[in-house]
């Protein structure tokens, strides 16, 4: 499968046409990245020399008093701290620790550039599915299993309102996106079945990804009997893709495992890292027809418990696996909230689509802000202040607490954050 890719006529003329936009992109990319702290701190510098002259030149004030002020300058609280946000992500080195979530935005190409020039880390592509998987290897070998048929089968009609109709489009868009993007850019695979078709990662990291993601997706949960196979089967798909790249594999989990902490375990020596947590649509029950009715919507930021209780989970007992917070992260507070519970970096998507890219920046310069304020200079020193997870005693001291409040304190409490809410009982 892989060694085909180059010698498609029409990828070779869409990477040709890439690499030569590239030398623009990067021109560009080069004005905008340039980091505000390396400003301030050349402003600074020059700040600096100008008060050295003004001061030597008073002669009444002599030297002793210039390098006091020299000094004063140097050592006082200044807002202006040079900051280090970047961080590494399961061997990916993020300028900074927010990430875009796979999404159709990230499709784009002026997204990606204002994404970009906002500070992003790295983008998420949208996901790429198996069922266009099986249908891109069937047109190219005419080989189908009974299996793949049946998953056609099934497919047809589903990807055709997608952002990216077919596989061949997708390893283009691919090729376009590594090499106008000065960030790393992750391609996304999502699927349900171990098989050959995984092994189309491959041709995404030949194309330029510079990761793969892998979003696992199961069948309904009640036709297994043992949340062991249900691991066994992440483990497989992670063995699988990781036999077919050099690159990062990430794993991106739904949160309804059994334990999300002991398969991280498992998946220690078979991914470079996981993302927490992966969304499904939403369901309900219709009154009208009783049918099950699906849809997708955009999260809420600041939901982040579940989340944050399983990243300090996983982190507490397998804290060689990278991680990454994902669902409901729409501010700096939600960032750094993530990363003090155990995340390299954040994902974000809702907040994207709600606010635009400048929500990127917004967060980032709130991180700045905390940072400066509590004397932090890296995210490494961030992360050396993360809290110990709580004890089983003080989980359920915490809990029995909770549980026997008084009504008013609760009624008090919640017409504090919701003021809409009706004080009755
Ligand atoms: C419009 C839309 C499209 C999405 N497409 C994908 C996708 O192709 N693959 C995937 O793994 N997740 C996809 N997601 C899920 C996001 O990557 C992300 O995991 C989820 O939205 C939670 O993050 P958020 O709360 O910041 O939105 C999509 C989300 C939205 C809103």
């Amino acid at each position: 499968m892989r060694q085909s890719l180059n010698q498609r006529p029409e990828i070779r003329a869409i990477m040709c046409e890439n690499r030569l936009r590239s030398h623009a992109f990067g021109r560009e990319e080069h004005a905008l990245g340039v980091p505000i702290t390396s400003i301030l701190t050349k402003l600074r510098f020059f700040v600096l020399r100008y008060l050295i002259c003004i001061t030597r030149s008073v002669s009444s004030l002599g030297h002793g008093v210039a390098i006091s002020l020299l000094l004063a300058c140097l050592t006082s609280r200044s807002p202006i701290m040079s900051l280090d946000l970047s961080t590494n992500f399961g061997g990916l080195v993020l300028r900074s620790p927010i990430m875009v979530a796979a999404c159709p935005l990230t499709a784009n190409v002026q997204n990606r550039i204002a994404m970009e020039s906002a500070g992003v880390g790295a983008m998420v592509l949208p996901s790429l599915f198996e069922e266009q998987v099986v249908a891109w290897k069937a047109k190219h070998s005419g080989v189908v299993t009974p299996r793949e048929q049946r998953v056609l089968d099934h497919a047809e009609g589903v990807t055709r309102n997608s952002a990216i109709p077919d596989a061949q489009t997708y390893l283009a868009m691919v090729n376009c996106a590594s090499v106008q993007s000065s960030v790393p850019i992750i391609a996304s695979l999502n699927g349900q079945t171990d098989g050959d078709w995984l092994d189309f990662a491959g041709e995404l990291q030949e194309a330029g990804a510079d990761a793969i993601e892998f979003s696992v997706h199961h069948r309904p949960l009640n036709q297994y009997d043992d949340p062991r196979e249900i691991e066994t089967e992440v483990a497989d798909f992670a063995r699988r893709i990781d036999a077919s790249i050099t690159v990062p594999l990430f794993l991106k989990l739904h949160r309804e495992y059994t334990s999300v902490s002991h398969l991280a375990r498992r998946l220690v020596s078979g991914c470079q890292g996981l993302v927490l947590f992966a969304r499904d649509p939403e369901i309900d029950i219709s009154l009208d027809d009783c049918s099950v009715q699906t849809s997708w919507q955009l999260s809420q930021s600041g939901f982040l418990s579940p989340m944050i209780r399983a990243l300090m989970s996983v982190y507490g007992s397998c804290p060689s696996m990278p991680l990454v917070g994902s669902g409901g992260i729409g501010s700096s507070q939600d960032l750094i909230k993530v990363l003090l519970g155990g995340a390299d970096a954040a994902m974000v998507c809702s907040a994207v689509y709600r606010e635009g890219p400048d929500v990127i920046r917004k967060m980032l310069d709130g991180l700045t802000r905390f940072m400066e304020h509590n004397r932090i200079r890296t995210l490494n020193e961030l992360q050396a202040k993360r809290p110990l997870e709580f004890s089983g005693e003080q989980d359920r001291m915490n809990m029995i607490n909770g549980l026997q409040t008084r009504p008013e304190v609760i009624r008090a409490r919640a017409t504090h954050t919701h003021p809409m809410t009706p004080t009755w009982g």
